[in-house]
């Protein structure tokens, strides 16, 4: 959008420099929203039980219609987006998963743990963070081997629990993220045990062990690099991501048209 608009309406170039990074793209994404000619609605996921500050007031907007179809603030996906378009159009911490899954293939593990290290996120870059492991082992799940699905649900709660012997320790960066006090829901505690003795334990093992925070900086990785084993071990469907009724079908339309009114 137009700079000089984008300044105006957070009230210059000063307001924009006292901002926190992430009020900026509150600011940004209110912005563009308003100059988009329909009215966008996020979810709401839950009540707060009037505790949630002014009702939206109905009828100020009435010249234009509820966002529908593709979002003109995104990148236009194609009628039969692949997996790759979405690493490219779609998911958000890309890099994080391009380099968890190259230090897998440095490590020599198996393709189909490369892959799973590749997919172990899409959920937290694309739909939603909360329980990401359960939701991106279903949105992949049509499409790869059960072994891979598996280790992404448990790649989740299995973070939380170190594991010296294969050389995994309770990860530093959680310590700053949750405070040194934290201890997981009792589901983790319990999907995580159960993990532990299961015959694919050390592939859901894999993608914590590979679970890379700290990039190295002179290396690019790209969506590419990994044609030739998502070709091989994820079942692309003819009809697009979204459009082959598969059980997640309607997770990746919602990737695909993420701010559509119903
Ligand atoms: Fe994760
Ligand atoms: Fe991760």
């Amino acid at each position: 959008m137009d700079r000089r608009k984008f300044l105006a309406s957070v009230g210059g170039a000063t307001a924009l420099a006292a901002m926190s990074a992430s009020e900026k793209a509150d600011a940004l994404e209110q912005a563009m929203s308003e100059e988009l000619d329909s009215i966008v609605v996020k979810p709401q996921l839950c009540t707060t039980y009037g505790q949630e500050g002014p009702p939206i007031q109905r009828g100020i907007k009435r010249d234009k219609y509820f966002m529908m179809g593709h979002d003109p603030r995104l990148p236009r996906m194609s009628d039969k987006p692949t997996l790759i378009e979405f690493y490219k159009k779609r998911f958000g911490s890309v890099q994080h998963m391009l380099q968890s899954a190259r230090l897998a293939r440095i490590n020599g593990l198996p393709e189909k743990t490369v892959l799973a290290c590749l997919l172990h996120d899409i959920s937290v870059g694309g739909l939603i963070r909360m329980d990401h492991g359960y939701w991106g082992a279903q949105l992949v799940a049509p499409y790869v081997d059960e072994e891979i699905a598996w280790a992404i649900k448990y790649h989740q709660s299995l973070r939380f629990y170190a594991d010296p012997d294969v050389g995994y320790e309770y990860p530093e960066a959680y310590i700053r993220y949750f405070g040194p006090d934290f201890v997981p829901e009792p589901y983790v505690a319990a999907d995580a045990e159960y993990a532990r003795n299961h015959k694919w334990y050390m592939t859901a093992r894999q993608i914590t062990i590979n679970d890379v925070y700290s990039f190295d900086p002179n290396v690019t990785v790209e969506i590419e690099d990994f044609e030739d084993i998502i070709g091989r071990h994820f079942r692309q469907p003819e009809e697009g991501l979204g459009y082959d009724n598969s059980p997640s079908a309607h997770m990746w339309r919602t990737m695909i048209f993420p701010n559509n009114f119903l």
